[in-house]
Formats: structure tokens, sequence, C-alpha cells
């Protein structure tokens, strides 16, 4: 739920008032008025409707064994091989998902045994919060936290909340769209600068804003012990904020009720001054993915020269390399 709480309290102080004080009427409706419009704008309050730690992750998510629609060097499991595998792992506080580290992988087959998770259910407005200890890290990895409606893809949208390929980042945030959809190059209410405007996946490949934090992706994520990603979105703006683990995140982050607006400025934040949000995005599920190499992280351009061999043979042969290639989830939460 999305609806500004009134302040009830400001509103009969002030009834109160103009009864004892006739001549200050005036002076009180205006203060009504302004009271709020204070509230409107600044108690936006989203109520918890789905708490995801441990095994509920396994309920919450659905498996997908499906050819990965980027190629990846991956075979994505289902449920019954991932755990019986080991490749997700549930404790009371934990969501283990992780590519295998223990095989070589046959010729002839799609590739390394991974895992796809994407949730059974789909959000317009909301709020997702999500405390991650670990990201998949590694040459040939390419793991991704978003949000999408796949259905007749773009036309109703992505969210990349965290993302990236071969430990490079780009620590970014991104919308994917149809025709029609851009961003103004103001960066006056986030802390991130624009990398792209055009949110058009058939233009620069969506809209993208870089955040500050070196701490925000890979491998000084991981060494920082991870952190915590925000996404609110609504029909006018959208924002996502990155907590690095040390810094002090809202008091309410992980409670069962949020007030983002009081969350500070985010990393990014984009605006519907030049896209229809309630047009260009639909309901979207949340996904978790990690699949190897793909059409991003083995472009020849992209995989570095400072990882082995090719990124097909690297995640065929060198399977240890990949012990590190695992999401470690401590809770995710979806406010409405
Ligand atoms: C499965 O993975 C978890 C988390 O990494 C680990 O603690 C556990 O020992 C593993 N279990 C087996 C049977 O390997
Ligand atoms: C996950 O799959 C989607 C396509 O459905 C793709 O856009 C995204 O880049 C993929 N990412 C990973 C890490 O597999
Ligand atoms: C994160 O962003 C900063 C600033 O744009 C950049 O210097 C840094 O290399 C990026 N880190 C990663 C891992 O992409
Ligand atoms: C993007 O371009 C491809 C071909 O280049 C085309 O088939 C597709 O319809 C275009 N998508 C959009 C959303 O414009
Ligand atoms: C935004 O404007 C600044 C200042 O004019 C410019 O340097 C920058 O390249 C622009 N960014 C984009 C993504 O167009
Ligand atoms: C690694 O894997 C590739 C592709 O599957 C294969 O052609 C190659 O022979 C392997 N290389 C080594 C050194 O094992």
């Amino acid at each position: 739920m999305h609806s500004p709480i009134l302040n009830g309290c400001n509103l009969i102080t002030s009834h109160l008032k103009a009864k004892e004080h006739p001549n200050t009427m005036q002076l009180t409706i205006s203060f009504i008025a302004l009271a709020s419009l204070l509230t409107v704008v600044n108690a936006a309050s989203y109520t918890r409707t789905d708490k995801v730690v441990g095994p509920a992750f396994n309920e919450w998510f659905a498996y997908q064994a499906m050819p990965d629609p980027t190629k990846g060097r991956v075979n994505y499991v289902n449920k019954a091989t991932a755990q019986a595998q080991n490749l997700t792992f549930a404790s009371a506080d934990t969501f283990i998902l992780r590519a295998d580290s223990k095989k070589v992988v046959p010729a002839g087959s799609l590739g390394r045994d991974s895992v796809r998770m994407r949730s059974f259910k789909s959000y317009t407005i909301h709020v997702v919060t999500m405390d991650i200890r670990h990201m998949p890290q590694g040459c040939g990895t390419w793991p991704a936290v978003w949000e999408v409606q796949e259905q007749d893809y773009p036309s109703l949208g992505e969210v990349d909340i965290v993302e990236g390929v071969n430990d490079l980042g780009p620590n970014a945030s991104t919308l994917h769209s149809s025709a029609g959809c851009s961003m103004r190059n103001d960066t006056s209410q986030m802390t991130a600068t624009w990398k792209h405007l055009n949110c058009e996946v058939n233009g620069s490949g969506g809209c993208s804003a870089s955040t500050p934090s070196l701490l925000s992706y890979a491998p000084p994520f991981n060494a920082n012990g991870g952190g915590i990603y925000a996404l609110e979105r609504t029909e006018t703006y959208m924002k996502v904020w990155f907590w690095p683990r040390g810094t002090a995140p809202p008091a309410d982050i992980n409670a069962n009720a949020v007030k983002p607006d009081a969350w500070g400025k985010p990393a990014a934040y984009f605006s519907n001054a030049q896209c229809d949000f309630k047009a260009k995005f639909g309901a979207h599920h949340v996904i978790i993915n990690l699949t190897l190499c793909g059409s991003w992280a083995s472009n020849p351009n992209v995989y570095p020269k400072t990882c082995p061999q090719t990124c097909i043979s690297h995640v065929d042969n060198n399977t240890a390399a990949f012990r590190e290639a695992y999401w470690d989830f401590k809770y995710l939460n979806v406010y409405q």
C-alpha cells in the first residue's frame, strides 16, 4: 500500500485553535493546508507484504530450469537438482545460491550448473530491500538481481538493481524500456552520475546511473561484508539506495513498515518527466540469476585480458575458480 498517511493530530489541534481564536481562522486554514501538504509529501508509508528469509526463498521463488536468454555457458538446474548438489542452501537466516565449483563441464552440455530464480508474485508500486552478504565474483560471472515483466519484452520494462560481469561492475542501476522513454541529464536528486539517458533497449541499452560507491559490486563488495540494496518504485519516480556494510542503514530498513522518504538522497533517481512509468513499466517479478559468459561477459571487448583463456574454456575447465561464484542473502523484503 502506498497511501500517504495524513497526520490527524495536526488537523485536530488546528481546529481547536480555530474555535478558540476565530480571528486566526485564515491563518489556521492555511496551516491546515500546509500541514496536509507536507504530510502527503513526507509520509508515504509502505507495509511489509513479503518477508523472505532462509528456507522461504525456496517457496517464494520458482527455480527456472530454462535455456539462458543471454546464451550463457550455463545449465540452469531445477529445484531438486539444485538442492541435491547444494547449489542452493538455506538455514534460518541464510540463503545461498551458487554455480557449481566441483565438476568440469562435460563437452556437449549447455554449460556449468547454476540457478535462476523468479518470484511467483509480481509488483507495480512497491519497495524491495535486500541484505546481501556476498555476491558472485570471478572471471566469467554475470550475476544480477533485477525486476522484469518478460511477457512481450521490453514493452513492460526492466529494472536492474544490481548487475555486472567479470568483477568489473558497472555498479550502476539501469532501466530498460520500449521506445519513448528517457531521463533528463539532472543529478540534483541522486548521488550517481548518468552514464546513459536513453532507456530504450534498442538505444544505448538502457538508462544507467553509475553509483559513486566503490563497494557496491563484486570483490570490494564481498571484502566489505556486502551491504543493503533498496528499490522504491512509484508511478512518478524510481529510487535505488545502497548502504555498504559498516554504514548505518535507516532504522526501519528491516521493519514491518518503511518510510523511504526519510532514507536520504538515493544513489539513483529515475524521474517520469520524460517517461510514462505507468505505461512503460508493468507488474514485475523479482529475479536472481547467475549466468556465466553469455552475450555481455564473454564479449571479447569486455572479458578482461587479465582473465584466463576465453570465457567459455575458463568456465568449462577451471572448476575451482567458481568457489566465490555465490549469492548469500540475509533477507529480502517487499513492501506495498
Ligand atoms: C552446503 O552449503 C552450505 C553453505 O555453503 C555449507 O555450509 C554446507 O556444509 C554444504 N553442505 C554440503 C553437504 O556440502
Ligand atoms: C538473466 O536473464 C535475463 C533475460 O531473461 C537477462 O536480461 C539478464 O541479463 C540475465 N542475467 C543473468 C545474470 O543471467
Ligand atoms: C564503481 O564506480 C566507481 C565510480 O564510478 C568506479 O571508479 C569504480 O571502478 C566502480 N567499481 C566497480 C567495481 O565497477
Ligand atoms: C529492436 O530492434 C529489433 C531489430 O533490430 C527489432 O526486431 C525490435 O522490434 C526492436 N524493439 C523495439 C522495442 O523497438
Ligand atoms: C550531462 O551534462 C554534463 C554537463 O553538461 C555532461 O558533461 C555530461 O556528459 C552529460 N551526461 C550525459 C549522459 O549526457
Ligand atoms: C577447456 O574447454 C574448452 C571448451 O570446452 C576445450 O575446447 C578445451 O580443450 C579445454 N582446455 C583445457 C586446457 O582443458
